[in-house]
């Protein structure tokens, strides 16, 4: 098996990937006009000519405005079933899906409708071709700590059916610590955690993320590189990187992806796994992420088996799951 064949043969787990970040402009063109609101665009062309970042808050100023349209359940639906079916060519088969509430509970959306749109599309899939799928909510982190209370309250209802809080949104300026007694409280809830941490941030983020919040997952955490007692315990503890290449590149968190750091963090034995983070706007789904990297670091057919496998490893699946797949 030559390393392309083995990015589409090998079935792997996607773990960082934001579900209002796979909105197509296709797809948003045509909700846009069912629900009769306007866009600034004329043209899907125009949509994605405008998809060009020069740092995380660029690009989040433009998600957000994308994430406007979304109102109804058929809305959050569509949205997640699209998504779902790029996971069947990508022969990913399962993955921890973000949602970020806030987004749509401040436009009046009720959470119940966002979660209602995405599970009936994670169960149908589930269904069809048994795609297996976890729900990550995640509190933005240019909020309060009070609205964060508050989006923690509104998923309590559907505890069940969550399996974890993680913080995303804008990193620097808003450290992990500001969001201690939230996460703690999550915590008492039974939620796993997990937080974005190390994109754009220093290397203190990861260890508050660490050790303020607990967390099972860094996302992103590219740049504890710069701290190398942090590495050590990073690689000592195992504690996985989910790491978004086209997004580094996109967001200039490196100028090149002969500059990103996965192919060397893979050899000194950290768990890093390869994921899309928001495939509509970086350019690519998860196997484009792989393919880049092996065009780029000459990745050999045991290094992509590798990460593979540390997304297994590194997924919130039971053991017995976890066998089948590693
Ligand atoms: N970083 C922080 N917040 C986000 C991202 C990201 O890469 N994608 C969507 N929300
Ligand atoms: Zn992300």
């Amino acid at each position: 098996m030559t390393p392309i064949q083995a990015v589409s043969r090998l079935p792997k787990a996607e773990l960082h990937l934001h579900i209002e970040g796979t909105f197509e402009p296709e797809l948003m063109f045509q909700i846009a006009q069912r629900n009769h609101i306007a866009i600034p665009y004329q043209s899907v062309e125009e949509v994605r000519a405008a998809y060009q970042f020069h740092n995380l808050q660029s690009f989040l100023d433009i998600y957000y405005a994308g994430a406007a349209v979304l109102r109804h359940e058929q809305d959050f639906f569509d949205l997640t079933y699209a998504y779902l079916q790029k996971c069947r060519e990508d022969n990913v088969v399962h993955s921890e899906i973000f949602f970020d509430p806030q987004t749509h509970t401040a436009r009046g959306v009720a959470f119940d409708t966002v979660i209602g749109g995405i599970r009936r599309a994670c169960d149908t899939a589930r269904q069809e071709w048994g795609m297996s799928t976890a729900l990550i909510t995640c509190f933005l982190r240019h909020l309060s700590e009070e609205e964060a209370f508050a989006t923690l309250a509104q998923a309590l209802p559907f505890r069940e059916h969550i399996i974890g809080v993680g913080l995303d949104s804008s990193e620097v300026g808003n450290p992990p610590s500001k969001f201690a007694r939230v996460f703690a409280e999550a915590r008492k809830h039974g939620f796993l955690t997990v937080a974005h941490a190390g994109e754009e941030g220093s290397p203190d983020y990861v260890h508050e993320a660490l050790d303020l919040l607990h967390v099972s997952r860094i996302d992103h955490g590219v740049r504890a590189e710069e701290d190398e007692a942090l590495m050590q315990r990073i690689i000592a503890e195992q504690m996985p990187l989910t790491v978004c290449p086209l997004s580094n590149l996109k967001l200039k968190v490196v100028d090149d992806l002969a500059q990103h750091n996965l192919h060397r963090l893979l050899q000194r034995g950290v768990l890093v796994t390869v994921n899309s983070d928001d495939p509509a706007y970086f350019g690519g789904y998860v196997n484009d992420n792989f393919t880049a990297l092996q065009q780029t670091f000459a990745l050999s057919t045991a290094e992509i088996a590798q990460l593979c496998k540390n997304s297994f490893q590194a997924a919130f699946l039971d053991n017995e799951t976890r066998q089948k797949w590693c």
